[in-house]
């Protein structure tokens, strides 16, 4: 047991998918695994491990909202549960122009207005990576599919309700203009804690909603709009199984 999550040693697969939504994660497995075991509980949190069509073992753990939030969880799995992988799919906002709700975000980077690695004084500004590999394969994995899928940089950012209305300019067209695909909440910080600890990680995302296009995504389409995302991410997942 780690101080969030109950399970035992062994519980967890060597690779877990993690959406934010505690009941996406029960969704990603019941519908995507089978013989599926419920293995931790705690916070409401339940995270579940089964295998895939392919008869791979895969986990499922939700992270929760926030970069705080998939600090705690995707620590405890790569520093007390032994997972390797962690493939974030979640959903984001878009900023690009060439994107439309629904489409797939890959983020070969991640920024965020959060320093979650200022602890290491470092002097500079941490550029938070995945790992190369499972970028790759997921990138290949989109291909294959018919998704439309777009791959870059996003933004992870520490606020949701911003605040001041009064700047000259949106906080989100700034990092439209410095080619940010897309806004989340969590990727920077799985990325650093994968690469201090020397694990891998990727992030994914559906685009539930726009910033210069208006249509917002109901909670049903954004249920069916990331089956075609989290079936990349279990090709994926199978691959580094
Ligand atoms: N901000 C942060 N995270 C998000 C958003 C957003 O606008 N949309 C979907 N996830």
């Amino acid at each position: 047991m780690s101080i969030h999550i109950n399970a035992k040693k062994g519980d967890f697969a060597k690779v877990v998918l993690m959406p934010g939504d505690p009941l996406r994660a029960k969704w990603i497995a019941e519908t995507f695994l089978t013989k599926v075991k419920a293995v931790s509980s705690v916070r409401g949190m339940v995270g579940y491990t089964g295998y895939s069509k392919g008869g791979k073992r895969i986990s499922v753990m939700p992270s929760g909202m926030g970069q705080p939030s998939i600090g705690i969880y995707s620590h405890e799995l790569f520093a007390e549960y032994g997972v390797e992988l962690i493939i974030r799919v979640g959903t984001c906002g878009g900023f690009h122009k060439d994107l439309n709700v629904k489409d797939i975000v890959i983020a070969s980077s991640a920024s965020s207005d959060f320093d979650y690695l200022a602890d290491f004084n470092l002097h500079g500004i941490y550029s938070a990576t995945p790992d190369y590999e499972v970028l790759e394969t997921a990138v290949n994995e989109a291909r294959k599919s018919k998704a439309k899928f777009k791959v870059g940089n996003v933004l992870s950012e520490g606020i949701f309700y911003h605040l001041n209305k009064d700047e000259k300019e949106p906080w989100w067209k700034r990092w439209m203009k410095v080619g940010a695909l897309g806004c989340e909440m969590e990727s920077y910080v799985l990325y650093c804690n994968a690469n201090v600890l020397g694990k891998k990680a990727l992030g994914m995302f559906t685009v539930s909603d726009h910033f210069t296009k208006p249509k917002i995504m109901s909670s049903e389409e954004r249920q069916k709009g990331l089956s075609d995302m989290i079936k990349i991410a279990i090709k994926v997942a199978e691959k580094f199984a």
